[in-house]
């Protein structure tokens, strides 16, 4: 019940503006969105890969309002991937993005977002390593999809999201399925309809198995987002029947949430990647994590109330 409302509160600048400005946000944003700055961020991606973990990096901010911020995002990202040419890490950390970041929003959107996103995942690939592109809202996804289907023409490694509530989201999987594409299935964070996606946990789940079978059972490589530990195993056993080695698949989860299993899957031999977010916008990516766990929410009430 809770999950949809502060859903709903995560779009809104109102509430935005309460949540950001209460006394110990901060202290509960920290878990989830550990720096602000690359300098903040540096530390925790060393702390991180020393442990045999890799990483996605996700500069936070989404549903920006003018093209100086769009290349403003952009910048960002060069000037994280810069930090990581320095370090020597091209080859264990990779970027996630959103393309509302990159500006997808605006007028003439789709041709900015691309503009943008280009030079980050023409310098990511410099460096040795790959973009993936975020799947948000519903309307967002044809563009995000012919996006990268463009950036695969010279950079045929880009990823991209695709989200397990939506009915689409099979058909989206049989398309992408193909020799060399790198496919994150994640069960879907955002509000959307009855009209165009699964609302029932249950048939979620089930639209995910069905998904990561045509994903495991295709060509391409397929990048389990998810936490929950049934599909965690499901996807082990659905890679030993598609005959898959350990480094042709990997999972994915997201910083703060169940550290434990990240080190037990990487003991065990997996791939295991840490999707970090950091920056100064972290106010969307905070709330979903909300949406996601009421526990998370009484917990951030009662740091509250106990100031
Ligand atoms: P589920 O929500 O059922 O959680 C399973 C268990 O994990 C819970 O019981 C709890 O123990 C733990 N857990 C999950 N979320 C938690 C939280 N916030 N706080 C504390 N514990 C939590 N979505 C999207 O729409 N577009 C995207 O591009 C991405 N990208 C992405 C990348 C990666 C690496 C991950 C792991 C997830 C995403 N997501 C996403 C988010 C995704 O859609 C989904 O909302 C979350 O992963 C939660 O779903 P689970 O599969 O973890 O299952």
């Amino acid at each position: 019940m809770l999950g949809p409302v502060i859903l709903a509160a995560s779009r809104s600048d109102r509430m935005r503006r309460l949540i950001s400005a209460a006394p110990v946000t901060k202290q509960v944003v920290d878990r989830f969105i550990p720096g602000e700055t690359v300098g903040d961020i540096v530390p925790i991606i060393k702390e991180l890969t020393a442990k045999g973990l890799e990483l996605t990096m996700d500069v936070v901010g989404e549903d920006i309002t003018t093209p100086e911020q769009a290349a403003a995002a952009r910048d960002a990202y060069l000037a994280l991937i810069d930090r990581l040419r320095e370090l020597g890490l091209g080859d264990s950390v990779e970027m996630s993005v959103k393309l509302s970041m990159f500006g997808q929003a605006l007028d003439g959107g789709h041709e900015l977002a691309l503009a943008n996103v280009r030079p980050v995942v023409e310098a990511a690939a410099e460096i040795g390593t790959t973009v993936t592109l975020d799947a948000e809202d519903h309307t967002t996804l044809d563009s995000m999809f012919a996006i990268h289907e463009e950036l695969r023409k010279d950079f045929p490694q880009t990823g991209c999201v695709i989200q397990a509530y939506l009915f689409r989201t099979e058909n989206d999987a049989r398309r992408l399925a193909d020799a060399g594409s790198r496919v994150r299935i994640v069960k879907g964070a955002y509000k959307e309809p009855a009209e165009v996606a699964y609302q029932q946990k249950h048939e979620i789940d089930k639209a995910y198995v069905r998904v990561l079978r045509i994903l495991m059972e295709g060509a391409g490589y397929p990048m389990i987002g998810s936490h929950d530990p049934r599909l965690i195993s499901i996807a082990q056993e659905l890679a030993r029947r598609a005959g898959r080695k350990l480094d042709e698949y990997e999972f994915q989860m997201l910083y703060g949430i169940r550290s434990d299993e990240h080190l037990r899957l990487a003991a065990e031999g997996h791939r295991m990647r840490v999707y970090t977010a950091y920056g100064t916008d972290w106010y969307g990516y905070f709330m979903r994590r909300l949406a996601e766990k009421p526990a998370n929410l009484r917990f951030f009430a009662r740091s509250i109330l106990s100031k």
